[in-house]
């Protein structure tokens, strides 16, 4: 069975579209098993698809720029009928990440999505900007349609200290949101590798991309991204014997 997941927050900016390509980029690694030493360049349908849709499409932006690079490990798509978001249950695929849009006025798609979503993951900003805009898009859209979501602080700087990043928790904690313990830092490297197309998985071999990459394989784990074998979708070695 797919699990359908959607990346909402109504403000702009707050990394809905980064870790939707980087949820899906450590999934699609841990669910092929890109990282074993078995791991053959044949490789079969990929088990992980992004959809993106909105309308501003700097996913497909991205996309865009990937495919100079040498593609992304995940099929993506740009879908903007609400009859196509119906079919993506019937798909073929373990996981589908849903980048949707970033501004009020495109609330009817986002509407439609939702009713796809299995659950939700809400990246918000440690900044007292961000409050408002997550507290409307969570009463006003996630809870009225009864939706499981998991709020994520994204962005945070570790030179910044702790003093945003609690004033942020206790807020989350204030409102009985359910929050993700993995925080996903900045680092420029995601800033660079969204302009220059690339994913965590792609990242170079050093300590410091291995320190960034960490945070989306540490919160893919948390929400349960990993997947039961039966879900190895495409995967490079057959369950079933
Ligand atoms: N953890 C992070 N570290 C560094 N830059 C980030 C991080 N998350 C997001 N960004 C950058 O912030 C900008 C907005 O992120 P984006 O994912 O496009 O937000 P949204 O899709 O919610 O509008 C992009 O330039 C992105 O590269
Ligand atoms: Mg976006």
């Amino acid at each position: 069975m797919v699990k359908i997941h959607g990346l909402v927050n109504q403000k702009g900016g707050v990394g809905k579209t980064t870790l939707a390509v980087n949820l899906a980029a450590v999934t699609h690694s841990v669910l092929v098993g890109s990282n074993s030493p078995l791991h053959t360049e044949t490789q079969g349908p990929s088990p992980v698809l992004v959809v993106s849709t909105d309308p501003q499409a700097s996913s497909v932006w991205w996309s865009g720029r990937v495919e100079e690079r040498g593609g992304l490990p995940f099929d993506f798509a740009q879908i903007s009928e609400p009859g196509q978001l119906r079919q993506l249950r019937s798909l073929e695929y373990a996981h589908i990440f849903v980048d949707t849009p970033g501004s009020l006025d495109d609330e009817k798609i986002l509407r439609d999505a939702l009713e796809q979503c299995d659950d939700v993951v809400v990246p918000m900003e440690p900044e007292p900007l961000c409050f408002i805009p997550t507290e409307n898009t969570i009463k006003n859209v996630l809870v009225p349609m009864g939706i499981h979501y998991t709020v994520v602080v994204n962005n945070w700087d570790p030179r910044d200290g702790l003093p945003d990043l609690k004033e942020t928790a206790e807020f989350i904690s204030a409102n009985g949101w359910p929050m993700a313990d993995t925080v996903v830092r900045r680092y420029k490297l995601h800033t660079r590798a969204s302009a220059e197309g690339i994913v965590v998985t792609q990242y170079p071999k050093n300590r410091t991309a291995a320190e960034a990459r960490e945070d989306f394989f540490r919160l893919a784990l948390e929400l349960g991204y990993g997947g039961v074998p039966g879900q190895r979708a495409g995967s490079v070695h057959p369950v079933e014997a």
